[in-house]
């Protein structure tokens, strides 16, 4: 297939008039998956959810942050992030000096578990596609991985956030790193706990800033 196409854009770039290379168009086809998102039915969170979350930010981003899925918040706006953890996401993202709308922000499962529960196996099999693609199109530089639920879905993998945290990790060759859920940090009472947390999130958003410069030299 990939000789054949060589073939074809040889030929085009001879100028021969009877062949038309497609370009390739990642807004386009971003377009496209949103629209499949938007009329999934693969599993049954598409029935109990109010609106389909399918992510939203640059096409372009330095930076794709991914969550486990829609909350109470998400669900009713159909916007990732917008809840109370979305707000210190938002806070995080600022401190690196971004806007919202300069990263991209989704979620491993495109509709909200009833109850906040975690996403089972099989809607998250159903649902992963979507993501690969999304991260296949966007092409970030670097993937954040927000709570073990996210990195252990995306990678397949078992690992504990506690362990795994701020570590240079890969997926499909693009870095990522994983670090802990903005509503771990909200969930925590101890006001040191919380301040520790936080400071172990601001060092692992310290690496992802290093990876993106370390890209641009
Ligand atoms: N938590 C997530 O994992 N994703 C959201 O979009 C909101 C809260």
């Amino acid at each position: 297939m990939n000789e054949l196409k060589e073939i074809l854009i040889f030929f085009n770039e001879m100028g021969a008039e009877f062949l038309h290379v497609p370009e390739k168009n990642p807004r386009a086809d971003l377009a496209e998956l949103n629209r499949s998102i938007l009329q999934c039915r693969q599993c049954r969170l598409h029935e109990s959810k109010t609106h389909y979350v399918p992510g939203e930010g640059s096409l372009q981003p330095d930076i794709f942050f991914i969550g486990e899925g829609p909350g109470q918040t998400e669900d009713q706006f159909g916007r990732p992030f917008i809840g109370n953890a979305g707000q210190l996401l938002d806070k995080i993202i600022d401190k690196m000096g971004y806007r919202r709308e300069d990263v991209f922000i989704g979620n491993v499962v495109k509709c909200r578990p009833p109850n906040n529960r975690e996403p089972l196996a099989d809607e998250v099999e159903a649902c992963l596609p979507f993501l690969h693609r999304q991260i296949e199109l966007l092409a970030p530089k670097v993937i954040v991985c927000l709570g073990r639920v996210a990195l252990n879905k995306l990678l397949g993998t078992n690992h504990s956030m506690g362990r795994i945290r701020g570590q240079l990790l890969s997926f499909n060759n693009i870095p990522l790193i994983p670090t802990y859920h903005p509503s771990f940090i909200l969930h925590k009472k101890a006001r040191e706990e919380i301040s520790q947390t936080k400071r172990e999130v601001w060092q692992d958003m310290q690496k992802v800033l290093a990876i993106i410069a370390k890209q641009r030299q």
